[in-house]
């Protein structure tokens, strides 16, 4: 970026020659190709580390703004709907879609799963998340009406390419939920909606997460307003995720807190990160995070799962990280918490802002805004 601002990606099987006098691509085969030309909309600040120690913490201030960004003028909250330019020319077959499978991998994955319990829970079609690497390999069936949404950050991870093609093969619609632009996963699905989190230069994933979720909290709409939803309920919604990034930046501000249990536990080896619901796909992140930017063992599982088995492994003082959020399941995860302290584990308690009731059964609590 510091001395382009023009880029032009190679199709498979092209090549290149670059000499002093300019450049030539073709085919491999040497048949002249003219290359599509992209402009990089980018500044250096983006890609520049700034006032942060590192780029993971960039990114993860950085989420307020970057989820405005992925929201701005998709939304319009007075008349309940969502704009998604992207999939205009598909509107009657997302409201007609019998089937959504999302495939993706690591954290995408993560975010598909979260997807697929918006879809059905909000738009009514039955959804599907599941890992490219297994989905390419394994025969899926794809009936008529089958749509492929394939999620993920670069836009180039070989599995998730390789369970697109499957499925176009196979005759579904393609969907991108891609963050970088003109990549290979979103030349070469039908439509797609891009993130627009900005480049995500640490390794680690954060913001492209949170963008993905809301892509697809998004998409979700879009397909719920044409087959179940009102507009009054749909503005709702909208209200709702126009709300987040303001709520986000009330939970970076606890910093300092969250630093100093993190301090408290770091020497611990083996943690737990456990939700249910929505929740469930959170833990399952969070738990990938401590794994790959902490080298410590984490294992995230859906809370309920804990006494078919794992809770075997639970010793003194262990720490486990409970998403305990009010909402339609929090006495069920009061009840499995009080399990895993009965086995001595120390609960550090992802809660919703004002409930003071949680800290009686959690040595830590962490607070959030309360979200519908
Ligand atoms: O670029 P993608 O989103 O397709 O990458 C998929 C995974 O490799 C990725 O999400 C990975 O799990 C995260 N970077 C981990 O933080």
């Amino acid at each position: 970026v510091a001395h382009t601002t023009q880029a032009f990606p190679l199709d498979d099987y092209n090549v290149v020659k670059i000499t002093r006098a300019g450049f030539r691509s073709s085919t491999v085969d040497n048949v002249a190709v003219t290359p599509k030309v992209m402009q990089l909309e980018m500044d250096l600040e983006q890609i520049e580390l700034g006032r942060f120690d590192h780029f993971m913490q960039k990114e993860i201030y950085e989420q307020p703004a970057s989820l405005r960004n992925t929201m701005r003028g998709r939304l319009q909250r007075q008349d309940g709907k969502v704009v998604l330019g992207g999939l205009a020319n598909f509107a009657k077959e997302l409201t007609k879609a019998k089937r959504v499978t999302l495939a993706a991998q690591g954290t995408a994955l993560h975010a598909a799963m979260i997807g697929e319990y918006m879809l059905e829970d909000l738009a009514k079609v039955p959804a599907v998340a599941e890992y490219a690497s297994e989905f390419r390999y394994r025969n899926p069936i794809i009936e008529d009406g089958t749509v492929i949404v394939a999620v993920s950050q670069s836009g180039e991870t070989a599995d998730t390419l390789a369970a697109l093609s499957e499925a176009k093969d196979r005759g579904a619609l393609s969907l991108g939920v891609i963050n970088v632009v003109g990549s290979t996963i979103a030349r070469e699905t039908d439509a797609g909606v891009y993130l627009r989190v900005g480049p995500e230069i640490g390794v680690a994933s954060t913001k492209a997460f949170t963008g993905q979720v809301a892509v697809l909290a998004m998409i979700t709409l879009f397909m719920a307003r044409r087959r179940y939803m009102s507009p009054d309920q749909c503005s709702r919604f909208i209200e709702e995720l126009e709300a987040i990034p303001e709520k986000i930046e009330r939970v970076v501000q606890h910093d300092a807190a969250i630093r100093k249990v993190a301090e408290r536990y770091c020497e611990r080896e083996n943690w737990l990160f456990l939700g249910r619901g929505y929740n469930y796909p959170t833990a399952l992140e969070g738990a990938l995070k401590l794994k790959e930017i902490s080298y410590i063992h984490a294992e995230g599982m859906p809370a309920a799962e804990m006494k078919h088995g794992p809770i075997a492994l639970i010793s003194d003082g262990m720490p486990a990280v409970f998403i305990a959020n009010k909402g339609r399941q929090y006495d069920k995860v009061l009840n499995n918490i009080a399990e895993v302290r009965a086995r001595g584990g120390h609960i550090i308690a992802v809660a919703t802002e004002g409930d003071h009731e949680i800290k009686k059964v959690a040595e830590e609590v962490l607070y959030v805004p309360d979200i519908v």
